[in-house]
């Protein structure tokens, strides 16, 4: 999919921009503070709805003003959209899709697509098992409608189930029900979640190999809060019984797929533990490379891919090796970086070069090296 134009207005420190991009390589040059992660968050924003670095929409509307607004133009196989979005500093989210109002936000995410990479993603190998929940959900999510809803019941009857656990006299009725909801709908995100890893570790494995000279392996494994052997539900079920006294004790709900998480080994040594920072750069890395062809797989189209930064967190040779697979990835890119330099070895035609000052955003075919 191509996203051919994006208009901002009062959006972070963008007071009016307008950006037709290319259709390969989008560089956005720029010093520090002056806007080049802004724009790759409004791109986001059309994707999901929602900011990568901050839980507050309000946060994006400039200063001093009342609304922000986003709009793009996307090409994909199914056609052409117009996405728009305002953000009010109180109040709603407004969406429409070419000019339609949407009352279900849901249908408006999903339609573009993206994948986005910042030095800040370093937290899914260092941070806890919610950063890679939120991982897997954020993805699966963007191609699966079902699985979105899925998400929104299950942590409906997760909340009830645990609002019960912590009474005194527990209607044991009540929380049979809550039980097999929550294994209904658990277990549909259980499902999704183990294909879509399996998917991922091949995906990964292939990549991690090519950014380090084929010098690791890199596996990936689901690791659920219960053990599973055959029948997920039966099993799910089980696990729930024999957790009750504790869940009882501990006032809340210990099974499900709230408490999974998955592993990242390189040559059997847990990353996470053992992993060097550039290793463990290098794996979100590949992942997120890895995402690409996963959503493809299930989109029947490339995302876009939003890159803020990653320069400065790899050596050149991984550098090297994720520009070639940019290269003959043929996925519409955004790249931003504060070094121009940074871009020496990317010799493409198809490069657009946008340079980022203070909110304004100029138009170069072309930056000027050393
Ligand atoms: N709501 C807002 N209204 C106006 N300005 C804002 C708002 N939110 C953030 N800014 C400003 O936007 C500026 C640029 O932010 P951004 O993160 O895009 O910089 P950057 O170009 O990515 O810099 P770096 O190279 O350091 O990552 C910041 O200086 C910040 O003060
Ligand atoms: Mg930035």
């Amino acid at each position: 999919m191509l996203l051919t134009n994006l208009h901002l207005a009062q959006f972070r420190n963008y007071k009016e921009a307008e950006l037709t991009f290319g259709k390969e390589l989008n560089f956005l040059v720029g010093n520090n503070a002056q806007g080049k992660t802004n724009l790759l968050e409004a791109i986001f924003y059309l994707c999901h709805l929602s900011s990568p670095r901050t839980a507050e929409d309000s946060d994006l509307v400039m200063f001093g003003s009342n609304e922000a607004l986003v709009a793009g133009l996307l090409q994909k196989i199914s056609g052409d959209y117009e996405l728009e979005v305002t953000i009010p500093v109180k109040g709603k989210k407004k969406a429409t899709i070419d000019g339609v109002a949407q009352y279900k936000l849901a249908d408006f995410q999903g339609i573009l697509i993206c994948v986005y990479f910042s030095p800040d993603d370093l937290k899914l190998v260092k941070g806890g098992p919610s950063e890679r929940r939120r991982f897997m959900d954020l993805e699966i999510s963007q191609v699966n409608p079902y699985y979105r809803y899925a998400l929104v019941q299950y942590n409906k009857v997760l909340q009830q189930r645990n609002n019960l656990l912590k009474e005194r006299k527990i209607d044991i009725k009540l929380l049979e029900v809550f039980s097999e909801q929550l294994i209904e709908t658990g277990s549909l995100i259980i499902e999704r979640r183990v294909a879509m890893i399996k998917r991922l570790n091949l995906l990964s494995r292939l990549l991690q190999r090519r950014l380090t000279d084929l010098k690791e392996n890199l596996m990936l494994e689901y690791t659920p809060s219960f053990e599973i052997k055959n029948d997920l539900k039966e099993d799910f079920k089980k696990a729930l019984e024999l957790s009750l006294e504790e869940e009882k004790q501990k006032g809340y709900t210990l099974i499900g797929p709230h408490r999974d998480d998955f592993s990242m080994m390189i040559d059997d040594l847990d990353v996470r533990s053992f992993g060097s920072q550039g290793q463990q750069r290098t794996v979100v890395l590949a992942l997120k490379l890895a995402e690409l062809e996963f959503l493809r797989g299930e989109a029947g189209e490339y995302p876009i891919l939003l890159l803020d930064d990653v320069f400065s967190e790899i050596d050149d040779l991984r550098r090297i090796k994720l520009f070639e697979i940019i290269k003959q990835n043929k996925v519409q890119t955004f790249i931003s970086t504060a070094n121009p330099k940074d871009l020496e070895d990317i010799i493409s035609k198809q490069r657009k070069v946008f340079e980022i000052k203070a909110g304004q955003v100029g138009v170069k075919q072309d930056v000027t090296f050393g």
